[in-house]
């Protein structure tokens, strides 16, 4: 892993029972470059209220021992940390180099060793299949959200299971829907309120989907 040179502030994710430490930026304003292109905003550097929840319904339901786990669009990469520290073997997949590296150390200071994989989804070569692919706040422009399919219909293992949550946009229930049609699989739906006081609404709701085989 290259070293990080984002300047970084140690915080704690409370989990019932168990904290989480996250290293988060700084100062995200200053690693703003050029608005007018997406690509370039660095979305990845903010913990979104959609990955606070994702990593309390993992922690709260999922058993993962020995599990595979790819997380998209990682940024900081709480969820699959949370993952890991349930025992699965995760792989933090994002298309900027330092969300990467930063979701991979901030599994290892909770004492997860995981892998990182650099890619974009829009040219996504990983060869691998994983019993979860997990991702938070990743479904905003739908334009993306075809090529986020073919990664599942590639690099999701039979039988495997998908984890997804966002605050409450459309285009992404009706994602959601097409990916439960496309691969056959069956819906948990459970909407979590979000407190954000650094925000002027207060607090989110976010809907988690959890999609699995029928016969689980
Ligand atoms: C809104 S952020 C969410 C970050 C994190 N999952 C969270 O919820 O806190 C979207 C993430 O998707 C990544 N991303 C966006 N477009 C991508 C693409 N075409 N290929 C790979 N990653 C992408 C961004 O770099 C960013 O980490």
């Amino acid at each position: 892993m290259a070293a990080i040179a984002i300047q970084l502030t140690r915080t704690v994710f409370p989990l019932p029972g168990r904290d989480i430490q996250l290293d988060v930026v700084d100062d995200v304003e200053s690693l703003i470059t050029d608005l007018s292109d997406a690509d370039l905003v660095p979305c990845w550097a903010e913990i979104w209220p959609a990955a606070r929840s994702l990593a309390r319904y993992v922690w709260e339901y999922l058993h993962l021992e020995g599990q595979s786990v790819m997380e998209l669009g990682s940024g900081l990469g709480l969820p699959g940390a949370v993952c890991g520290v349930k025992g699965a073997d995760v792989t933090f997949s994002d298309y900027n180099q330092d969300a990467v590296d930063l979701s991979v150390h901030n599994a290892k200071i909770n004492g997860v060793e995981a892998t990182g994989h650099l890619g974009d989804w829009r040219n996504f070569d990983l060869k691998r299949r994983f019993d979860w692919i997990i991702g938070s706040d990743v479904f905003y422009d739908p334009k993306l959200n075809p090529y986020v399919l073919e990664i599942y219909r590639h690099n999701l293992q039979a039988g495997g299971q998908l984890l997804l949550s966002h605050q409450r946009r459309q285009h992404t229930y009706d994602f959601v829907a097409a990916v439960k049609g496309d691969l056959e699989l069956e819906e948990i739906r459970l909407d979590l309120v979000e407190r954000d006081e650094e925000s002027v609404y207060g607090q989110f709701v976010v809907s988690i989907h959890h999609l699995r085989p029928a016969n689980i």
